[in-house]
């Protein structure tokens, strides 16, 4: 893992080959952000021209299958992703939890899967506003977190965590900064419970409504190595202020 700032943009079912200028435009800004880490995760289409088209920027996909081959028809394996040129691919999101019924065990069967590519992998998780009223955010966090980590000796230094709070996802709205450091800190302490000493190296992502004018103050909470990033993510002006905001001040 690297203690420099994450910021990873999900372009979820979005873009084309026209977009490739933007990725471009992307790459040029985070070659000029050495202290901050920047990936792009476009659709599987774009996979393997995008990774050739970046230099400095990590490109990655937003889902993989558990297995590394097979009768799984419409499927893409990790073992498929890193031929393409992946170095990273994002499981558990939200939307692939709620509108592909993945659980917990599916998805830590695909975080074991990149793993054994040797791909990086960002884990995600996050509650229902339902969830938060109730009071439950942190157990239900930390339950998936419990159900969809990879396990194993040297694990931990190529997962990274996203935490999405679905009900900031793509809504505008976002958790108080508090609440951000608060939800942080509590998974921090799981992953310190389930990694040992190697969980305070795991990066912890925040994602939901990230955009420029939020980054800073959002980036400066408890516990938070980056950002997960949508809609800001899908052109190269918001998604390098939001590099930019990780780079600290000094940086342009
Ligand atoms: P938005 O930044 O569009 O809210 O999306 C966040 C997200 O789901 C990133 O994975």
């Amino acid at each position: 893992m690297s203690n420099r700032p994450f910021i990873v943009g999900n372009w979820k079912m979005n873009g084309n080959r026209a977009m490739l200028a933007e990725a471009r435009a992307i790459d040029r800004g985070a070659a000029r952000c050495p202290g901050v880490r920047v990936g792009i995760a476009p659709p599987f289409t774009l996979v393997n021209t995008m990774a050739d088209a970046v230099q400095a920027a990590l490109i990655g996909a937003q889902d993989c299958h558990a297995e590394a081959s097979g009768a799984f028809t419409g499927d893409i394996s990790a073992a498929m992703l890193a031929d393409a040129g992946a170095q990273f691919v994002i499981v558990g999101h939200s939307e692939r939890r709620a509108l592909h019924g993945e659980n917990d065990a599916a998805v830590k069967a695909k975080a074991e899967a990149a793993l054994a590519a040797g791909l990086e992998v960002i884990v995600c998780v996050g509650e229902t506003e339902a969830e938060r009223d109730a009071g439950k955010a942190e157990k239900v966090v930390c339950k998936q977190l419990d159900g969809s980590l990879p396990q194993g000796e040297g694990v931990a230094a190529r997962v990274t965590v996203a935490y999405e709070p679905v009900w900031a996802i793509g809504t505008g709205r976002v958790p108080s900064v508090e609440d951000v450091g608060a939800m942080h800190r509590a998974i921090r302490a799981r992953l310190s419970a389930i990694y040992g000493e190697d969980g305070a190296g795991v990066q912890i992502l925040y994602g939901g409504s990230v955009n420029a004018k939020n980054a800073e103050e959002l980036l400066g909470a408890d516990e938070v190595g980056g950002a997960l990033v949508g809609g800001a993510s899908l052109t190269a002006d918001s998604f390098l202020a939001i590099v930019l905001a990780a780079a600290g001040p000094g940086a342009e």
